[in-house]
């Protein structure tokens, strides 16, 4: 699908991964639909600068039922041709530390809305016989480390869920982009270290937040439906997926309970 002319919608489009991807389709002058929990002048601009063909920006907060249904209803009328299912939140460390409010609020923004949002926008698509949804997933969802717990269910639903209607919406004119997103350097990546440090000892490796959208950019223009890292967390990946018990040794390796 191409990005010039068409309307697209970005969550969490306030930094890291969704402004950079933001800003991409700004310079491809797209029609960019900003959700952020509060407009910003600055990103308007910002936006608006880059090329984007108009900016509309959307405030919800997308941690309650009742934020994304208000959400939902506001946008009815708006022609979205690419939905970004990007905000997310992180939760870690050993299950029994992790805060049960905070486990309902992120499976609240990285599932509940995600799917929300895919559900309100998708008839409209349907309707016009084209789309993209795209939803953030993580390496997460295969790579099964100890710490990540919570956040790994939830990145394993999104892919689950992607999947499920990638199949459904076979010969719709309607496509799903599915990003097995692997370490990127925003203000989610810091929090790993916070979060994890103490029992396991994390990868580090990571690229920017703006080269990751370009990678994005490429998936949309050739259709993709699925978009793994390369070098070494790819190859990390591949292990994690098709020879467990190795990728299992070499967790046990880094983690430790107390
Ligand atoms: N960075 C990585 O290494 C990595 C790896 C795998 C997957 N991912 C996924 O990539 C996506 C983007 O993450 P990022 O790395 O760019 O993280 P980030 O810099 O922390 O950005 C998170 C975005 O989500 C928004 N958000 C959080 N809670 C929200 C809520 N209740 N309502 C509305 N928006 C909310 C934030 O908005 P505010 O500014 O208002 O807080 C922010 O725009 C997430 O789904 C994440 O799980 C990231």
């Amino acid at each position: 699908m191409e990005i010039v002319n068409r309307h697209v919608l970005v969550t969490g489009a306030s930094r890291g991964i969704g402004k950079a991807f933001a800003k991409m389709c700004a310079e491809d002058k797209a029609h960019l639909h900003l959700v952020l929990r509060k407009s910003d002048g600055d990103i308007i601009k910002e936006m608006e600068n880059a090329g984007a063909k108009s900016v509309t920006v959307w405030e919800a907060d997308l941690s309650t039922r009742g934020g994304v249904e208000d959400l939902v209803q506001r946008l009815k009328d708006t022609p979205v041709d690419i939905l970004f299912n990007n905000a997310g939140m992180l939760t870690g460390g050993l299950i029994e530390d992790q805060p049960m409010d905070d486990i309902y609020k992120m499976l609240q923004v990285n599932v509940n809305a995600l799917i929300h949002l895919t559900h309100g926008v998708l008839p409209g698509m349907l309707q016009r016989k084209r789309g993209k949804i795209i939803n953030n997933s993580s390496v997460s969802a295969f790579m099964h480390f100890p710490c990540a717990s919570t956040y790994a269910a939830s990145k394993a639903a999104v892919a689950a869920f992607t999947d499920c209607i990638r199949m459904e919406l076979k010969d719709t004119g309607v496509t799903t982009l599915l990003l097995v997103t692997p370490g990127i350097k925003t203000r989610m990546f810091d929090e790993i270290e916070t979060l994890y440090s103490k029992n396991f000892q994390i990868p580090n490796e990571a690229i920017s937040p703006a080269k990751y959208a370009q990678m994005i950019r490429d998936a949309i223009l050739h259709d993709l439906v699925d978009m793994e890292p390369s070098g070494l967390t790819g190859v990390g990946l591949k292990i994690a997926k098709f020879a467990k018990p190795l990728f299992e040794i070499e967790v046990a390796r880094r983690f430790k309970r107390s």
